[in-house]
């Protein structure tokens, strides 16, 4: 397994070897991105992990400072894992010479909807950075969890509408067992807020079954879950939606593949989670 730096010696490799299947990560990596460098295994003959942490999708005042930078420990856990053929960290300084001008990819509306609506800039961050990513690996499939169930859609949006030459694929999303989304942020949590967290998993759960059970109440669905998770010492309730599962627009009456999305904060550490829902 090959450490890599520079965007040089990534190109250099990239053009002695065939099919390849990308991971872009900000590195602090679990089970979860475990899960999706499987599946990129599967996917084709190479594998290569991007670990960078991304300024462009931080706002002010979010983690970008305090996100944990965990390079080698994050190397032994993907080779205990099975390895790949390439981790891929390059230092900010090459990747964004021009940070002050730098040209960025502007997502379309939705993505100033649901998580977009709080973090101002954050996936024109996210889809400059990936675009970047593809640019240099040049890859032919690259693996994205469903766990940021929207950062999936606008990366999808991208891919299609600027015609990219790479395959997008899914991953579902890995859970602790008692229902917890694995995330880098989990880290955050003290004790009796790690206890507290799967209940984001429960309502969505709750959601779901009350939807397949005939409920198209919506709202009323998502003002239970709002209050109750007040209660709970949850607070900053981002939002609590049910939306069409393919745009992302507010479900509407005879769609069938629907996806409940929640964003909250429990201290000062901000969960998000969704599920799927499909009907018929
Ligand atoms: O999901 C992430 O870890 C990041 O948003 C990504 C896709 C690596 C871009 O920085």
């Amino acid at each position: 397994m090959k450490i890599i730096h520079t965007i040089a010696e990534l190109r250099e490799w990239r053009k002695t070897v065939g099919t390849v299947a990308f991971v872009p990560t900000m590195g602090n990596l679990h089970a979860g991105h475990m899960a999706l460098i499987q599946e990129a295994r599967r996917q084709a003959a190479h594998t290569v992990v991007s670990i960078f942490v991304n300024r462009l999708q931080f706002g002010q005042g979010e983690d970008f400072e305090r996100y944990p930078r965990t390079l080698e420990a994050d190397a032994a856990l993907i080779t205990v894992n099975g390895g790949v053929d390439v981790i891929f960290a390059p230092d900010e300084k090459e990747l964004y010479p021009n940070v002050i001008q730098q040209y960025q990819v502007n997502p379309p509306a939705i993505a100033d909807e649901l998580c977009g609506a709080f973090r101002p800039g954050h996936f024109r961050g996210v889809a400059t950075v990936v675009s970047k990513l593809f640019n240099i690996v040049e890859a032919d499939v690259a693996c994205f969890g469903k766990k940021d169930y929207q950062q999936l859609a606008v990366i999808q949006g991208m891919v299609n509408d600027l015609n990219m030459p790479i395959r997008i694929v899914p991953v579902d999303t890995g859970r602790a067992e008692d229902g917890l989304a694995l995330s880098s942020r989990n880290g955050y949590l003290n004790e009796a807020q790690r206890a507290e967290a799967p209940r984001l998993y429960y309502h969505l759960c709750r959601m779901k079954r009350a939807i397949e059970a005939g409920e198209r109440d919506y709202s009323k669905l998502a003002i239970e879950t709002v209050a109750d998770l007040r209660v709970r010492g949850w607070h900053e309730i981002d939002y609590v939606e049910t939306r069409n599962a393919i745009s992302l627009k507010p479900a509407a009456a005879g769609d069938k593949q629907l996806v409940i999305l929640i964003a909250a904060r429990l201290g000062t550490t901000r969960l998000i989670d969704n599920i799927e829902v499909q009907l018929g």
